[in-house]
């Protein structure tokens, strides 16, 4: 079976390089060629556009930054859809809106190309691991076809059901990521400003059911002062506004996600664009990030 990876980022480049641990065969493509590099290497074969590696692949992920991309790459006039054959798969790892994900399959329909969406759960270290969770949206014979090949970058894989419904959980599960890592950057702020230590905060709040386990995840970034990226706080702001528009087409208010988007998005213009989201707590504390002392 013939592998076709396009988007290698911080994600898409160690999902990739875990499917060549498993000996498949791969042919990819990433805009910025130099990302290809270490998996051509290994051995991938590198197609120079999205329509020459659709042609010669069974299955084709795609691990994009957003819609847009991924509407580009699959239907822009260098897009890849047009270019699968009959019956081949298309398994889209992007975190994208679930309305997105329909169109996308109803696209794909038109040319007898199976789709599915396999957004995953776990930042760039569980990546490298092969331990990201994918919540997937499709046909249950088409995904039973795939589960191998996600079980060499997952170690759970959730069938939520039809097509879209991968990318709904996601939206779910990143809308708590990221209005759980603004409000855990206010309580610190509040609990700085009333005299105490991030290290008391650290230790105490960790140890309660009140905060998130991902949380302990980002101590050492948040103490380190050290936002380099697992999960740029762009994708996040994105991810909030996929799921405001979300919350838009189903009916559904979401004020809290809303607001949130908004602090991401200050925080945008405030140059944390390409750093962790974690840098949400940096921008809460001001510009430097470092411990408060409390001070009227
Ligand atoms: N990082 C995480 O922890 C994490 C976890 C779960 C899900 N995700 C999701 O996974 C996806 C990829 O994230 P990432 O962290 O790997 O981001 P990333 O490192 O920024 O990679 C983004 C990828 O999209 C490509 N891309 C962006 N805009 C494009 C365009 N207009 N046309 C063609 N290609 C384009 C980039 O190509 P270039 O290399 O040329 O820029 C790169 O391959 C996003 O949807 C993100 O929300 C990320």
């Amino acid at each position: 079976m013939k592998i076709g990876f396009i988007g290698l980022g911080i994600m898409g480049s160690r999902m990739a390089a875990n499917l060549q641990k498993h000996d498949y065969s791969l042919v990819v493509f990433n805009r910025t060629r130099d990302k290809a590099e270490p998996l051509l290497d290994r051995g991938a074969a590198l197609a120079d556009s999205p329509p020459k590696l659709a042609q010669q692949v069974d299955v084709l992920f795609t691990m994009l930054a957003h819609p847009d991309a991924v509407e580009q790459a699959a239907l822009g006039a260098n897009g890849f859809l047009n270019h699968l054959r009959p019956n081949a798969l298309w398994v889209d790892c992007s975190s994208v809106n679930p309305s997105f994900s329909q169109k996308m399959a109803a696209e794909a329909a038109r040319g007898q190309i199976r789709f599915i969406d396999a957004p995953v759960t776990g930042s760039a270290p569980l990546a490298v691991d092969g331990k990201l969770t994918f919540w997937v949206g499709g046909d249950a014979a088409d995904v039973d076809a795939i589960r191998p090949l996600l079980l060499c970058m997952g170690n759970k894989i959730v069938h939520v059901g039809g097509q879209g419904m991968g990318t709904s959980m996601k939206m779910v599960v990143n809308l708590l990521l990221g209005t759980g890592m603004a409000a855990f950057a206010e309580a610190m702020e509040l609990g700085q400003g009333l005299g105490l230590s991030q290290k008391m905060l650290f230790d105490s709040l960790l140890s309660t059911p009140t905060v998130a386990p991902f949380l302990a995840l980002k101590r050492e970034k948040i103490e380190g002062g050290n936002y380099e990226a697992e999960f740029p706080l762009r994708w996040m702001q994105k991810d909030m506004h996929l799921a405001s528009v979300s919350a838009y087409e189903s009916g559904v208010a979401l004020p809290l996600t809303n607001v949130t988007k908004e602090i991401y998005r200050l925080a945008m213009r405030g140059g944390h664009e390409p750093k962790d989201f974690s840098a949400i707590y940096e921008f809460a504390m001001g510009d430097d990030g470092k411990e408060r002392t409390a001070s009227p």
